[in-house]
């Protein structure tokens, strides 16, 4: 078991014209003339396996956008739009219902992460299989993603096959992914070369299980919308600071604040902002005090029942870059 198996192609050696010929290529003879589908989060990893999948199959790939209701803020609308203006179809899921239900309750991080993959594969997807008569599902799994679900790190939601799992026995469809021989790195070009615009292939990564890992114990409607605001106002601030993630974090122990001169026992928000090369080692990026205040100033006011803001500085290791 492990990464070993596939053979990593690195970015020095990446051509990728010929990597998006030789992929659509084994694309189109797996699935034959049959259907697929895959579910497009906006992320470079899915946005530059969507346009791939189209490539190879045309009309024969449904994408879908599951609106998990997790996202961020206006996050479904924007990706549809942006898709529709490179002439691929999206189509909006509303499973938002389905994934609070599945969430419920959940405070520990790898159950809320399996409770997202369950919810995902063996709910939503083999639903949409079942209606597109699909037999498979396109994904966008990296090297990375295997890397650190096999070291037991973090399980990404995406891997099965390297922890014994056979989809097509669990959830019923095969998988197909086309990016795993690459990092980060080596998407980002293939995305660029595959003609998406630049705010997809230098967009900055953001998880799986989206807001769901920045919210600390259990998720639901309320704290979710929340971090969403949270999220929202760190990254209209600290968009032009060239960090390679930054990320708001609702905690879920309370400290005292005073609002209007009365106590008032508040919410707190972390703030995370990394430097760093592929995700693997990081550092938290040195940001001015003026822009630490500026966003302490905005989400204090603009975060209800926020009355602390703080700003983490260890590294990764042994920290890692989400705090769920
Ligand atoms: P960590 O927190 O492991 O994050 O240091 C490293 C990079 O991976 C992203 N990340 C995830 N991505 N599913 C994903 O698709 C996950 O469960 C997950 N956990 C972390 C994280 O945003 C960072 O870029």
């Amino acid at each position: 078991m492990g990464s070993g198996a596939v053979k990593e192609i690195r970015v020095s050696e990446l051509n990728t014209d010929e990597f998006i010929s030789e992929k659509a290529k084994e694309i189109s003879s797996v699935v034959g003339q049959g259907v697929a589908i895959n579910a497009l989060s906006g992320g470079v990893d899915s946005s530059a396996v969507t346009m791939l999948g189209h490539k190879a199959l045309g009309e024969r790939l449904k994408t879908y956008f599951i609106d998990n209701g997790i996202m961020r803020r206006q996050e479904p609308e924007q990706i549809v739009d942006i898709f529709r203006k490179l002439g691929v179809k999206v189509e909006i899921i509303d499973a938002q219902d389905k994934f609070f239900n599945a969430l419920k309750g959940i405070t520990e991080p790898e159950e809320k992460r399996e409770a997202i993959t369950q919810t995902f594969y063996k709910d939503v997807f083999a639903g949409l299989v079942r209606k597109s008569g699909a037999k498979y599902l396109l994904q966008g799994t990296i090297l990375t993603d295997i890397d650190e679900t096999v070291a037991g790190i973090k399980r990404q939601h995406n891997v099965f096959e390297q922890l014994g799992i056979d989809p097509q026995e669990a959830f019923g469809y095969k998988i197909i992914e086309p990016l795993v021989q690459l990092r980060k790195d080596g998407v980002r070009k293939v995305a660029e070369a595959l003609g998406l615009p630049k705010g997809v292939f230098n967009r900055m990564p953001f998880p799986g299980p989206a807001l769901s890992a920045r919210v600390i114990g259990a998720v639901n409607r309320e704290n979710i919308e929340l971090v969403r605001i949270a999220t929202s106002i760190t990254e209209e601030e600290l968009s032009s600071s060239g960090a390679f993630q930054y990320m708001a974090i609702l905690h879920n122990d309370r400290v005292t604040g005073m609002r209007d001169g009365k106590r008032d026992f508040g919410l707190q928000i972390e703030i995370r902002c990394w430097d760093s090369v592929d995700a693997r080692n990081a550092r938290p990026s040195r940001l001015s005090f003026d822009t630490l205040d500026k966003l302490s100033q905005r989400i204090t006011s603009e975060v209800p029942g926020v009355v602390s803001v703080t700003y983490n500085i260890a590294t990764k290791p042994p920290s890692t870059m989400e705090a769920v």
